[in-house]
């Protein structure tokens, strides 16, 4: 048996299962801010606190060593049903459409297609409508690359782009968290019947009212400032109950949350994340908060392998031990 196919059957014989999950807020200014080589226009930095709190993360996910990076973005938005990216590689160009001076970034990922047909084939189970994506033209929106390029700009792991269907914003709130719900609950036993360690990332902004005039240089942090008061402290009312794994009392609080300050996690992404988690009663970790164009943006990490939670092997106790 050659080592491809020693590892295969590895893959095969362990049970998967999701080693943390990930808020990984998309704002194109923080690809903008990095300079990376792959995004054409180039900045003078800025949005550093947020863009440093990915680097914790970046350096964690190395050391967890998972198979798949899982992202749930609102910006491939679905009418008609939850896609799953289902082509092996896709490459391309994207560009914000919003601010295409910030972001014209070109990318190359590499689809896991096993688990895309999981997903697909468990989040039909749960009675929900559910296609795959196998156009080899499509181009990936900016949401699923913002947050993939800050968790691991090297795209050295397999990935799968799950999409937002639209219901929240033109049907019903309630409609359309319980079917994230279930999708989660799907993504969850796919991940478990395709023996994956898989990371999800919930491609989410908090509070989301902005401000819609752009400084002359748009990396002047000396304009860069929350956009009110209250969003500000709704962000840290949302934050303190991730801190203190008050995940029940999170979801209670989101409806009033997106209402009073259109959060961006309406389109379902947070809740499919801890939907997938079991919505774990685990302090969070806040790696960062802070505003891009006033909105309220935090990287958070839950760690379903720390000890507490009940989970860890032997492997993984070795695997979390990271630089920072
Ligand atoms: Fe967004």
């Amino acid at each position: 048996m050659d080592s491809h196919s020693a590892a295969s059957e590895e893959k095969t014989q362990k049970t998967g299962r999701i080693l943390a999950g990930f808020l990984a807020p998309h704002p194109p200014h923080l690809v903008y801010g990095e300079n990376p080589p792959q995004n054409k226009p180039k900045s003078q930095g800025g949005w550093e606190n947020l863009r440093w709190a990915y680097d914790h993360c970046r350096a964690k996910i190395k050391a967890l060593k998972p198979d798949v990076i899982l992202v749930h973005s609102p910006h491939w938005q679905t009418v008609v049903g939850h896609h799953v990216l289902r082509v092996p590689k896709l490459s391309g160009l994207s560009v914000d459409p919003i601010f295409p001076h910030l972001f014209q970034y070109r990318y190359n990922m590499e689809i896991d297609v096993e688990l895309a047909d999981a997903c697909a084939e468990e989040a039909s189970r749960e009675g929900l409508i559910a296609k795959k994506m196998t156009n080899p033209n499509f181009r990936v929106d900016y949401g699923t690359i913002v947050s993939l390029h800050m968790l691991n700009p090297d795209w050295d792991i397999p990935v799968l782009g799950i999409s937002a269907n639209n219901s929240p914003y033109y049907f019903a709130h309630d409609y359309a968290q319980e079917q994230m719900i279930k999708l989660g609950e799907a993504t969850r036993r796919a991940i478990e019947k395709t023996g994956r360690r898989a990371i999800l990332a919930a491609s989410n902004t908090l509070s989301h009212l902005h401000f819609d005039r752009e400084p002359d240089i748009p990396e002047d942090m000396s304009r860069e400032y929350v956009y009110s008061f209250d969003q500000y402290q709704w962000d840290m009312k949302v934050i303190d109950l991730m801190r203190q794994g008050k995940t029940d009392e999170l979801m209670a609080v989101l409806p009033e949350f997106m209402e009073k300050t259109a959060a961006e996690v309406k389109a379902g992404s947070l809740v499919w994340m801890l939907a997938a988690m079991g919505f774990p009663p685990l302090p969070a970790q806040v790696h960062g908060y802070g505003s891009v164009i006033g909105t309220g943006n935090a990287v958070v990490e839950w760690d379903l392998t720390r000890p507490a939670h009940g989970l860890p092997d032997s492997a993984d106790r070795e695997a979390i031990v990271c630089p920072t």
